[in-house]
């Protein structure tokens, strides 16, 4: 059944395939979006229907709210490159956390929304090894991954305090076409296209688990309509780990050509996971999702595409 739904983040990189997905479904959608990192022409929706509002300005939220009269809320504005968060954790914390408080308070406070769903990350986790399931424990090392707990325990206390259904998705890494911050795939597409054979990149042997934003989109519209009850966390991965040796590998085999390596120290972080590997037999369990994209076709679409600018808070 086609719902209304509100998107913040909607012009963002994940925002903005979910987006996609859910309007191919034929739901009507909302997006409230600063466009501080992400870009209006992403966002799949009118001029009516996009507004560009900062998510802490509560009763500037609650007025798309209320006019908008959205079932359902997926919360998804954040700062989140970890380098940005890192060098301005106020400005992420009040984001994050503030911006999220006023989110959870507007839902609240209308009627029309029966469900909220809100974006959180592996970077809860601490360091470990092997597949981390949602009953692992907690303990972020470092201040997005802060900011992001206590997102997660924002959206607990907003369901015990309103009854209505809170869903808590802990994203791993996504790739896919437009991203918005200068992580490690469209960093590779961005050297690639610019024509050099020799990449330089920062730490090597870190393994990741990419999932295609596509798959991710397929989640969250799947957890939507999965019965949830109270606040139930979500890891939302793909479940295999890529070094980014495998990486550069996926994109050798789909240019066809050999690529070199070149470690460049300013790009090494201090603290590194060498591990982040998400178990989703959960998500699986409770909606049926599978994922679908693979490494290779998800390289070999952004092969074919510039990468977009960064944003100018980047610099
Ligand atoms: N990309 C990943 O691999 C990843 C991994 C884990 C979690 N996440 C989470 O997923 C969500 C979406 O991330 P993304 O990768 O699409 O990043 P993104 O930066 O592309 O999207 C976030 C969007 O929020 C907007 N925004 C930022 N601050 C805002 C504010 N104060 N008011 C209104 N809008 C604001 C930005 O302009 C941007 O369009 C975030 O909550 C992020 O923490 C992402």
């Amino acid at each position: 059944m086609a719902e209304r739904i509100l998107i913040t983040g909607g012009a963002g990189f994940i925002g903005s395939a979910l987006g996609l997905h859910l309007k191919g479904l034929g739901h009507e959608l909302a997006v409230i979006d600063n466009l501080s990192f992400g870009a209006r022409h992403l966002a799949p929706v009118p001029d009516e229907h996009f507004h560009r509002i900062d998510i802490r300005d509560g009763a500037a939220v609650a007025g798309v709210i209320a006019d908008f009269r959205p079932t359902q809320v997926l919360h998804l504005a954040a700062i989140h490159f970890i380098p940005y968060c890192n060098a301005h954790p106020a400005e992420a914390a009040d984001i994050n956390i503030t911006g999220t408080m006023r989110v959870l308070d507007a839902c609240a406070a209308a009627p029309s929304v029966r469900q909220v769903f809100v974006a959180s990350t592996a970077a809860v986790y601490p360091i470990a090894d092997g597949p981390i399931a949602e009953g692992h424990a907690l303990g972020p090392i470092d201040i997005y991954g802060i900011t992001k707990l206590a997102t997660e325990r924002l959206a607990s206390e907003f369901n015990l305090r309103t009854g209505k259904p809170a869903i808590i998705g802990r994203f791993f890494n996504a790739f896919g076409p437009n991203e918005t911050n200068p992580h490690l795939i469209p960093e590779i597409q961005r050297q690639v296209l610019a024509g050099e054979r020799t990449l330089r990149l920062g730490n090597l042997e870190p393994k990741r688990d990419f999932i295609h934003t596509a798959d991710m989109a397929a989640a969250m519209e799947s957890l939507l309509r999965a019965v949830v009850t109270g606040c139930e966390v979500f890891n939302i991965g793909r479940g295999i780990e890529y070094s980014v040796r495998d990486i550069v590998a996926a994109f050798e085999r789909q240019l066809g050509e050999p690529l070199r390596i070149e470690v460049d120290p300013a790009r090494v972080r201090k603290v590194e996971r060498m591990h982040l590997l998400a178990d989703v037999a959960k998500l699986k369990r409770a909606t049926g999702w599978e994922p679908r994209w693979t490494i290779d076709e998800g390289v070999a679409t952004l092969l074919r595409e510039q990468p977009l600018e960064w944003s100018a808070q980047l610099a």
